[in-house]
């Protein structure tokens, strides 16, 4: 099965572009929002998904709040109307007009990743006269069983504070005066299908509650990432991730203390499966061994598959003739520049539109103008 695009419209365009379908968009939005309201969860939207600013304000508009991870995102966020109070930093690498920024808007919370930046933003904080509230990104040694690319929670990785170094973080805490603890934070990784890991996550977080709680140390907020997956390989039967599951998990298996306030950061499973990028055949190229369809996107507009070997269904919406085997490349001059090899679409000719899809997520973000290559467009159901 094919998804359903408008096709006469789509030609029209000039190739590569990006096609959201704002309408599953704001079903995807209302789910998240009905699922996380029955346990009194705040959402913030992880915008390094995709900061396209029309997406952004859809976003908004549904009430959801922004985790954002650089100066620029934060930027993004204020521009499209997100509150100051709900708008939160992450990120190892917060540079320090990035935390100033952070401090003059007076964000919600910096998610500190280590001794050195906390030094940093307790100093930042005391020249301006401010107290940053911030909370303690944790590192839980929690393997997300995910592409190696995109796990973050162990011990080797370059995020959070890792388990044995709370107690020196805390002790320093006590002694920095513009910084107040308010919550901790923590993110296993990226694209998780399997929901196992979050319930080893909430085990492990309270443990780590019930550690702190002997040091007298309570917070007010708790945030568990992002990290939910979609089904790259059956948008079409699959189009909004299962929410009702992933906050379950949740709800039966973290023990919140009195009052405390849970989080959740979800980039990809809100924006992945509404955005498709939609390229033309340029050529198709009959090699001696296999035969290429050379399409006019590369890499430069959707790095997943170079980068992380990642799989998008593709598909020829323009041809209903019978299926033949292509490998589907890009123009780039780089050898990784392969969407997919040896698969099977409608056969292929000069001019056909082929839709890769599940592109919503990091997809139009991560593009890059190698080769000189413009920066792809982007158009929404609603308004062609
Ligand atoms: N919170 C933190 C601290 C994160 O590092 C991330 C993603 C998220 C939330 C959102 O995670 P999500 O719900 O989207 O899984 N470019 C890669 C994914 C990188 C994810 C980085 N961190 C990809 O295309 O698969």
């Amino acid at each position: 099965m094919k998804g359903n695009f408008p096709i006469e419209k789509l030609k029209g365009l000039e190739t590569p572009f990006y096609y959201y379908d704002t309408d599953l968009l704001r079903k995807t939005l209302d789910i998240v929002a009905s699922e996380a309201n029955k346990y009194n969860y705040q959402v913030h939207y992880a915008i390094k998904a995709n900061a396209n600013p029309r997406i952004l304000s859809i976003i908004r508009e549904n009430g959801l709040g922004a985790d954002c991870v650089s100066g620029g995102e934060i930027m993004a966020a204020l521009n499209a109307g997100f509150p100051t109070d709900k708008i939160v930093f992450a990120g190892v690498g917060k540079a320090d007009w990035e935390i100033n920024l952070g401090l003059d808007k007076d964000i919600f919370c910096f998610n500190v990743e280590s001794l050195a930046e906390l030094e940093v933003i307790n100093e930042l904080a005391e020249a301006k006269g401010r107290k940053a509230r911030i909370a303690l990104r944790i590192n839980p040694e929690v393997n997300a069983n995910t592409h190696h690319h995109i796990t973050t929670g162990m011990k080797e990785n370059k995020f959070g504070i890792n388990l044995d170094q709370i107690d020196t973080v805390l002790d320093r805490l006590e002694e920095l005066g513009s910084v107040q603890l308010i919550g901790l934070h923590f993110h296993i990784g990226s694209q998780l299908t399997d929901l196992h890991p979050f319930q080893t996550l909430c085990a492990r977080v309270n443990d780590l509650q019930q550690q702190l709680s002997k040091r007298k140390v309570f917070v007010e907020h708790i945030n568990f990432g992002g990290g939910l997956g979609i089904d790259y390989d059956h948008p079409n039967r699959n189009p909004i991730p299962d929410f009702q599951e992933y906050f379950k998990v949740f709800n039966k298996h973290f023990k919140p203390l009195p009052d405390q306030k849970v989080h959740f950061e979800p980039g990809r499973s809100v924006v992945g499966q509404c955005g498709n990028l939609i390229a033309k055949v340029l050529y198709v190229k009959e090699g001696s061994v296999k035969k290429f369809a050379v399409l006019d996107a590369g890499f430069t507009e959707l790095i997943r598959p170079a980068f992380y070997e990642a799989h998008h269904k593709i598909e020829n919406i323009t041809s209903e003739e019978k299926e033949e085997t292509y490998d589907i490349v890009g123009p780039i001059c780089e050898s990784s520049d392969t969407f997919a090899k040896q698969i099977d679409i409608n056969k292929a000719h000069r001019g056909d539109l082929i839709a890769l899809r599940s592109a919503g997520a990091y997809g139009e973000i991560m593009a890059s103008q190698y080769n000189c290559r413009k920066l792809p467009k982007a158009y929404f159901s609603d308004l062609i």
